[in-house]
Formats: C-alpha cells, sequence, structure tokens
C-alpha cells in the first residue's frame, strides 16, 4: 500500500487527489458537491469521486492505504462525525463510518483548514517548519495549528477555528454565521469584504464601487489598490484584525510562521504588508522574532494534499 487518497469537500466542488509518500500529488479530479441536492447525494459524490479517481488512474485500489477527507465545518475528529458544516448545510453526519462502510478502506475526517494546514507543512510553505499556524481566507475564515509537526485539535476538534476568534469591538461588531458576535471571520473572509462593500455603497459611501449586486472580494481588492479610499479601508480593516490576531497567537503558540491562503489572500503584498505592519506593531517582540508571514504555496491543493496525509501522518 503506497498510494494516499485525499478529498477535499468544500462549498461547491468536491477536491480529490492521489499523493505518494513524499506528498507529490500524482493525480487530481474534482467534481461539483451538489450541496442543494442534500446530504444524501453530498456523501454519494465524496465516495463516488474517491472510487473514481482510483479507477481511472494507472493505481489499483489494492494500493491504497487510505482516504482523508477535509471538511469545512465543526467535526468531532476521532469518529469523523461533522456536527455543523453552514456551508455544506450538513449536520451530524458519521462520515468516516458512511466512507468505510463504501470504500472498504480506512478514513481519517478533519477540518478542511487543518488538513490545509498539514499539506501546507508537509509539502508547501511550511516544509521543514514543524510549528507554524495557517489561515484561508475564502467564504469563511479557515484556521489550523501545527505544532510540533501535529494538527492541534483540542478537546472537542474546535483548535484551530480561527475565523471565529471574536476580536472585532462590540460597538463595530455584526453577527458571524457561526452565531455569535464579532468574529474575524466577519471581517476578513470574502464574504465579509464583499458585505462591508455592499453596505458603504448602501450607506452612500463615496467609491469607485458600483454595481455591488454581484461584487466579488477580488473587486473590492483591485479598487483599494487602485487608490479608491471606501475599498482602501475595506481591506485595512481585514488585514487590521488578522495582523492582531496573529498578535494574540504568538504569544499563545509561538509559531515559526504564519501562512495565508484562500482566494484573498491572492491579493498579495498588498495585503501582506498591512499585515505585516499590524503585527509588527501588536507582537510582542520576542514573541515575533524571526517570525515570518507568508503565502500558501500549493493553492488549491493544499486541502487534497493535507487531507492525503492524514492517513500517511497517522
Ligand atoms: C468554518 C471552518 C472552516 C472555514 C473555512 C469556517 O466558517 O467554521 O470550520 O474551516 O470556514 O472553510
Ligand atoms: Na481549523
Ligand atoms: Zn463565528
Amino acid at each position: 500500500q503506497n498510494i494516499y487518497v485525499g478529498v477535499d469537500v468544500g462549498g461547491t466542488t468536491i477536491k480529490v487527489g492521489i499523493c505518494n509518500a513524499d506528498g507529490d500529488l500524482l493525480q487530481t479530479y474534482e467534481g461539483p458537491t451538489e450541496t442543494s441536492k442534500g446530504t444524501d447525494t453530498i456523501l454519494h459524490n465524496i465516495a463516488q469521486y474517491a472510487r473514481d479517481i482510483v479507477t481511472e488512474s494507472p493505481y489499483e485500489w489494492e494500493q491504497v492505504a487510505g482516504v482523508g477527507v477535509g471538511v469545512a465545518g465543526f467535526l468531532d475528529i476521532p469518529n469523523g462525525i461533522v456536527k455543523f458544516a453552514p456551508n455544506l448545510k450538513i449536520q451530524n453526519v458519521n462520515l468516516k463510518s458512511y466512507l468505510e462502510d463504501k470504500l472498504q478502506v480506512k478514513v481519517l475526517v478533519n477540518n478542511d483548514a487543518n488538513v490545509a494546514a498539514l499539506g501546507e507543512a508537509w509539502a508547501g510553505a511550511g516544509k521543514g517548519i514543524d510549528n507554524c499556524v495557517c489561515y484561508t481566507l475564502g467564504t469563511g475564515v479557515g484556521g489550523g495549528v501545527i505544532i510540533n509537526g501535529k494538527i492541534v485539535e483540542g478537546f472537542a476538534g474546535m483548535a484551530g477555528e480561527l475565523g471565529h476568534i471574536a476580536i472585532v469591538p462590540d460597538l463595530e461588531a455584526i453577527q458571524c454565521g457561526c452565531g455569535k458576535m464579532g468574529c474575524l471571520e466577519t471581517v476578513s473572509s470574502a464574504t465579509g469584504i464583499i458585505k462591508m462593500a455592499k453596505d458603504a455603497v448602501a450607506r452612500g459611501d463615496r467609491t469607485t464601487l458600483v454595481s455591488v449586486e454581484n461584487i466579488m472580494a477580488k473587486d473590492v481588492i483591485d479598487a483599494a489598490k487602485e487608490g479608491d479610499e471606501v475599498a482602501a479601508r475595506i481591506v485595512s480593516r481585514a488585514a487590521y484584525y488578522l495582523g492582531r490576531s496573529m498578535a494574540l497567537l504568538s504569544v499563545v503558540l509561538n509559531p515559526e510562521c504564519f501562512i495565508i491562503g484562500g482566494g484573498v489572500s491572492k491579493a498579495g503584498e498588498f495585503l501582506f504588508a498591512q499585515i505585516r505592519e499590524v503585527y509588527e506593531k501588536y507582537t510582542q517582540n520576542e514573541a515575533k522574532e524571526n517570525v515570518k508571514i507568508v503565502a500558501a504555496t500549493l493553492g488549491n491543493d493544499a486541502g487534497v494534499v493535507g487531507a492525503a496525509g492524514l492517513i500517511l501522518r497517522a
């Protein structure tokens, strides 16, 4: 058994990949999640795509050491139960036993961002680094904490839910998808950036952002880069709270690097420079010594590679 299958279950797409023991991605495949069709279809698709990728590859099922799965939501990790996944609309599903039954191999389930962090630590921006914290800035803000080369899961699987660090002060806080107020995700995710832009336009702020109906986070970032002050303020706010959260994590965990991935991180140096500035300002001097803030390098593949890595590392 020398190949490892990784599955990354997102709200719109399920990505699957086959890795070797070095974390090299040998084969990839992706298909629609079909979230709107409900839990049964989603589960069926996960099993189907995992099976298909092996069938259509030069490898045999007998070579598969196991299937690792990353899911965007709150999980009971040891039991492989998805407790609540807001963007997938699935709740209390035992994904591990479902897949083990269908695929007849060992299955390990973990959080999507934990798995992306493991991928980056194994074969990406964190290669060779044992202590790092990874953020994924997408629909939500995901987080993964790697300490001594291992994912930190916590008492009930909720460690590394960095998007739900309550960091925005009450007077400015809005409600998060998780139900609480002032989560990092409300300001630093693509969804948060879009919401702030729509609110600014609705308030009548002077901005070049006009048709906000189908606006994307990238449009706001591009406008900010071109000097639009309203857009610039929104992006700075996203960067500010990310930097503040990193300052906080530095004195809790003292990681060697922070790795930032997800669609919003494509804003590049424009965003990173602002995060670093806030981080410099607020982080205790010894806790930030030689600490790097870098972009993820595996891009969209981090989840699949890390999910495969779950099996190899087990
Ligand atoms: C969820 C996390 C997930 C993240 C990125 C958040 O809203 O709470 O579990 O990792 O989105 O998908
Ligand atoms: Na996480
Ligand atoms: Zn929240």
